[in-house]
């Protein structure tokens, strides 16, 4: 093994330090409250469930904020890598409504896919082009203050194809328009409707876009809301 000397290792090198050394610990507390919840270990009460679903939920998301600093100390390392291979994008995209589907309809939106009948296939790596389109769609189901109306179109321009997300939220004002793909950027309106959040699901989307050699940016919705975009080649 390549010996490091400790006082030598960088910021980036300690978060990703940090965040291994919390990932196996994290994955035993929730196998265990899995295992209590499943009644496997004996018969448990209502308010019970209630508290080890709660807990079960926050060890998701400290896990799901681990992967993130993960990434981003790889795409700071530039050890971040992407496997392009031919994809169709609207599968993922099925794919990702579907899996999310219980969770859009509880937070009281509604969402329409439009796609041609036929469209090509993209150069992309399929699980990290399905962790863009994901938080896409959350940030679009999410920040809003009325029921949701998401549009996802997706569409061939000469030689790319384009995934626009368009919502009636709460919108993005355009001086802010590159801000958000910034390290923890989030809006005052972002902190109240989602306190959870770690503002770093779009900078890690945009270095997977980049690095599939397409680009990602936002736009205005005519009355209300914002439109998201990415564009990737076609590779047949
Ligand atoms: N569809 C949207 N409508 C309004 N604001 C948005 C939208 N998408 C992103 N934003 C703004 O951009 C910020 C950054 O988004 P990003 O997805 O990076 O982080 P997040 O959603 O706050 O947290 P997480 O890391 O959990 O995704 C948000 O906090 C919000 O202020
Ligand atoms: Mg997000």
């Amino acid at each position: 093994m390549r010996k490091v000397d400790p006082g030598k290792i960088k910021m980036a090198g300690i978060v990703s330090i940090v965040s291994h050394q919390f990932k196996t610990p994290l994955a035993i507390i929730k196998g265990y409250l899995e295992v209590l919840l499943s009644g496997d270990c004996g018969e448990i009460n209502v308010s019970q469930r209630e508290y080890l679903s709660d807990a079960l939920e926050n060890v998701k998301r400290m896990s799901c904020l681990i992967e993130n600093l993960l990434d981003i100390s790889r795409i700071e390392e530039g050890q971040f890598k992407v496997k392009l291979r031919a994809v169709a994008l609207e599968k993922i995209t099925e794919q990702v409504l579907k899996n999310l589907s219980t969770w859009i309809k509880a937070n009281n939106c509604d969402i329409v896919l439009k796609k041609p009948k036929r469209l090509p296939r993209v150069l992309a790596d399929p699980d990290k082009i399905c962790q863009v389109v994901q938080n896409l769609v959350t940030n679009a189901v999410i920040y809003k203050t009325s029921r949701g109306k998401v549009e996802i179109t997706l569409k061939k321009v000469n030689k790319e194809v384009l995934f626009i997300c368009k919502d009636n939220g709460v919108g993005i004002s355009r001086k802010d328009f590159d801000r958000v793909f910034s390290k923890f950027y989030r809006s005052e309106d972002a902190i109240e409707l989602n306190p959870s959040g770690s503002g770093l699901g779009l900078y890690i989307s945009k270095a997977i876009i980049e690095l599939s050699k397409g680009k990602i940016w936002f736009t205005k919705n005519k009355k209300r809301g914002t439109v998201v975009t990415f564009s990737l080649s076609v590779a047949d």
